[in-house]
């Protein structure tokens, strides 16, 4: 029964998860420990053994050839991403990307792939601050792959989502990764509502074009951005553009997650920010270890900080 199970869920394309089966050596080297801790756990060798259905996966992918470390790096795959539920409510809780998951960068590009800060500031929005996005106009920018957006327009639920990204593909990237999860699909009547738009840093950036309108006034609830500040060269435009959209929203919650490898980094975009009258502050959000946690998986080495940004005077 456990067997039959462990088969349909995790190995099948009908399983609750598996509309996108992962990679074959992803799969096999998971069946692998599956199946040695279930030969650990049989007691009766005549009655017990592994199940004609697993051993018979586990045959046909250890026939695959592995692919090389290029061809692994490079290889694009859709990983399913499920959100933590809380006490109160359970998401609607899977959601479906299409990515380099190996892939720090490729000519220059590092929104191949989600990173640790989205899936932390994911998190934190879905598990404590579901109120920065209900019913929200949600901007965010460096957008990579569009999880966080994807996850803001579909689960929690806001009004309305502007990706943003400085890399010229990103209205595909986002429109073929909100094509992955049905529950995004438009309702009749209903604006769309997520849309991805290129937007580069810069203090020149035409930020007033990317504001919806809202009744007659045009303004976003709530900023964010994920692993955005890692390149010194990219954090004094990033400085001025996060005060440029302060000065246009001063509504607004900023909200940024930081992946802090190097302080000195983060220090020079907190010095930026003074510059440009933005104050920031700490978010005091403990998410749980990584082996206690129930979705949205990520590691906390190298630590996460998430800031809240907001223009004074
Ligand atoms: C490390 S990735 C993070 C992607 C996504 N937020 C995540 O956490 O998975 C940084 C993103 O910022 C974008 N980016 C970097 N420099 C930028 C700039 N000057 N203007 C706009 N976007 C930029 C990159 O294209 C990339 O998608």
């Amino acid at each position: 029964m456990v067997q039959s199970q462990i088969y349909r869920y995790m190995f099948t394309t009908s399983g609750i998860f598996g509309f996108y089966l992962p990679p074959a050596n992803y799969q096999r080297r998971v069946l692998k420990q599956l199946t040695r801790r279930i030969e650990g756990a049989i007691r009766d060798p005549d009655e017990d053994d592994i199940s004609g259905p697993l051993m018979e996966k586990m045959a046909h992918l250890s026939t695959l050839e592995d692919p090389s470390p290029l061809e692994t790096a490079e290889a694009k795959s859709v990983l399913t991403y499920i959100l933590p539920s809380t006490t109160e409510t359970v998401l609607p809780n899977a959601v479906f990307i299409e990515e380099c998951p190996s892939l720090v960068a490729s000519g220059g590009n590092t929104g191949l792939r989600t990173w640790a800060a989205c899936l932390h500031l994911a998190t934190y929005l879905a598990t404590e601050a579901k109120h920065l996005v209900l019913g929200k106009s949600v901007l965010e920018l460096g957008a990579g792959r569009g999880l966080l957006s994807i996850i803001c327009a579909g689960p929690l639920s806001a009004a309305y989502v502007l990706a943003t990204d400085g890399d010229r593909h990103v209205h595909e990237t986002i429109t073929r990764n909100v094509n992955l999860n049905p529950h995004l699909a438009r309702k009749p009547g209903r604006q769309n509502p997520l849309d991805a738009r290129v937007l580069e840093w810069d203090s020149s950036a035409p930020l007033g074009s990317l504001l919806p309108s809202k009744g007659g006034n045009v303004l976003y609830d709530t900023i964010l951005g994920a692993d955005i500040t890692y390149d010194p060269d990219s954090l004094e435009p990033l400085a001025s553009t996060l005060s440029g959209l302060a000065e246009l929203c001063p509504t607004a919650n900023i909200v940024i997650a930081a992946t802090i490898r190097n302080v000195d980094t983060f220090d020079i975009f907190l010095a930026h920010c003074l510059e440009q009258g933005l104050s920031v502050y700490d978010i005091d959000f403990r998410c749980p270890p990584f082996e206690l946690q129930e979705g949205l998986f990520h590691s906390l080495d190298p630590p996460i900080r998430i800031v809240r940004i907001k223009k004074e005077g």
